[in-house]
């Protein structure tokens, strides 16, 4: 991934970049909060198999956009950050926007296989997803447990990372979250 500081870097992400960025905080508040909510409804109930579509669909989507994101990160060099942090942030920011990517990409791809493998089927914006494997309670089991572990860890990795965009905005007071920020 590219973490260019040229000259010409921009002062800001690009608004696709933003609006995504934020369209994906927003997604990944409705999975957690989905899943979050599902013990407080009865099991076999309509409102928890409306919850756990609302967990799919939102997560599936997270997926898709940080492929998108991806994409639009890779065709552009990343804002300069003013006045330049240290390049030890340099590096840890360029690890934790490598592991933000691998974590959500991987959850919703884990997700969807732990029902494919546990022979479940749900609906993806309204299109049913089924057959997509050979069905393996096992393996579904597997799956479902690594999904979870990591979509714990998920919560650690968003605090952390948003943590440090609030350090560098009030702490070290530079243009790290403008960056990230709507135009006024
Ligand atoms: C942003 C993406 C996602 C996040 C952050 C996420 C997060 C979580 C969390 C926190 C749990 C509960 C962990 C626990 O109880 O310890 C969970 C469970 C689960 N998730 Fe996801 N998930 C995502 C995407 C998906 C997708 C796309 C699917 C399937 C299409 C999926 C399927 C499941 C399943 C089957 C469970 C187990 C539910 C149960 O039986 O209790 N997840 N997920
Ligand atoms: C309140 C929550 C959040 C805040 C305050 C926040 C803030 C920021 C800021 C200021 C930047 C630009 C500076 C930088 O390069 O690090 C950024 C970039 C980034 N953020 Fe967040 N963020 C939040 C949540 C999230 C979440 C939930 C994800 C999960 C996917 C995420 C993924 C990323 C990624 C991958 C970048 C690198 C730029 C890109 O590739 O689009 N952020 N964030």
């Amino acid at each position: 991934m590219r973490n260019v500081k040229t000259f010409d870097a921009p002062a800001r992400f690009s608004r696709w970049q933003i609006r995504l960025h934020w369209l994906t905080l927003l997604l990944i508040a409705i999975a957690y909060g989905a899943i979050e909510a599902k013990s407080f409804v009865p099991k076999g109930s309509a409102a928890r198999d409306l919850i756990m579509l609302l967990h799919f669909n939102a997560g599936a989507l997270v997926g898709a956009l940080m492929l998108v994101r991806l994409g639009l990160r890779l065709r552009r060099p990343d804002p300069a950050i003013v006045p330049a942090p240290p390049r030890w942030q340099a590096a840890a920011a360029r690890i934790g926007h490598r592991v933000l990517y691998a974590t959500f990409v991987a959850l919703p791809v884990l997700g969807a296989l732990a029902l494919a493998y546990g022979g479940k089927q749900w609906s993806l914006l309204g299109l049913p997803v089924h057959d997509l494997v050979a069905p393996d309670r096992a393996t579904g089991r597997t799956l479902k447990e690594i999904h979870e572990t990591w979509a714990e860890a998920g919560y650690f990795i968003v605090g952390l990372h948003a943590a440090a965009a609030l350090f560098h905005h009030y702490v070290q007071r530079d243009s790290t979250l403008e960056g990230m920020l709507p135009r006024a």
